[in-house]
């Protein structure tokens, strides 16, 4: 596995393993892998033959008073795991590689960014967007996965390459949940034992949510009241939002419609987490890992 910071490098190796006749894949991550992020990478590695981790703890995407400093950044772990699944690149660029000084061209969408994560965080998925064009623009990968844990960020990345024409295959993969439910999360490392058992009111919300629906239930003004009550009603949990929204637009809808996805945010302790569930009203089974 080579590991490299460059720009150059990677368009080598790239380069070359393209000539070769192969297939680019690239894993864009922060670092801290859990078993989601190999997840990504696992089904990278099957529909590619080269494939590309990259590892980058992305400023521009943290707001002021967030947690950039103390992000977890445990990088010989990360690069042994890399090296277990049989990734052929990690890119790990420093910060002024990246935004070398002067740097004052972002990649902005003009809606989706505004609704329910861009509320609390208004210049996140700016960052977001900035970043993975510019690692695209250095990998030139064919396809690339990303976690549906981060429902409102692969929405804004599919849009982005649909309207920009980037020649790049976006794979949602499902969200990886512990056995109890929780989301994998790199910030789940922040929750103490009682904030993570708390911090399982996300996830319950979001089925009390499909329960309600499947069952019939249209009233969807009241289950988002149910929704945001749940959370509350457990300690350190201050819920931030709670919504089921159109699939694409992610606006919020007034009644169900055939396939719709059911949003939470909330606070545990000190630290945000998301999450999210897609619910297909036809389906009978109850989703667990979408
Ligand atoms: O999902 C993440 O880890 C980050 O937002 C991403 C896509 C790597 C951009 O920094």
């Amino acid at each position: 596995m080579q590991v490299v910071e460059t720009v150059k490098e990677v368009r080598k190796a790239v380069a070359e393993a393209r000539a070769g006749g192969e297939w680019i894949g690239c894993v864009p991550t922060m670092g801290a892998l859990h078993a989601g992020h190999m997840s990504l990478v696992e089904d990278c590695s099957e529909r590619t033959d080269f494939v590309v981790v990259t590892i980058f703890v992305n400023p521009t995407q943290f707001g002021p008073n967030e947690d950039l400093s103390k992000y977890p950044r445990p990088l010989e772990d990360d690069l042994e795991k890399c090296r277990e699944a049989g990734v052929d690149l990690v890119y790990t660029p420093e910060v002024p590689a990246m935004y070398p000084e002067g740097f004052e061209t972002y990649v902005k969408l003009e809606h989706l960014p505004k609704r329910l994560e861009g509320e609390h965080r208004p210049t996140h998925f700016r960052g977001v967007t900035t970043i993975v064009t510019k690692l695209f623009n250095i990998v030139q990968p064919d396809v690339a996965c990303f976690g549906q844990k981060d429902y409102q960020q692969q929405t804004l990345i599919r849009r982005m390459v649909r309207d920009l024409d980037m020649p790049i295959e976006i794979v949602v993969c499902p969200t990886v949940r512990e056995a109890d439910g929780l989301a994998l999360s790199s910030r789940n490392i922040y929750l103490s034992d009682d904030e993570r058992r708390s911090a399982l009111s996300l996830y319950a919300s979001l089925q009390l949510a499909q329960d309600r629906i499947k069952a019939g239930d249209t009233d969807l003004t009241g289950i988002r009241q149910a929704m945001l009550d749940l959370m509350a009603s457990h300690s350190h949990v201050t819920p931030d939002y709670a919504t089921i929204a159109d699939v694409d637009s992610l606006e919020s809808l007034d009644s169900p419609v055939p396939r719709m996805v059911a949003l939470v945010a909330a606070t545990v302790g000190q630290t945000r987490l998301i999450d999210n569930l897609v619910i297909d009203i036809h389906s009978r089974r109850r989703t667990h890992g979408a």
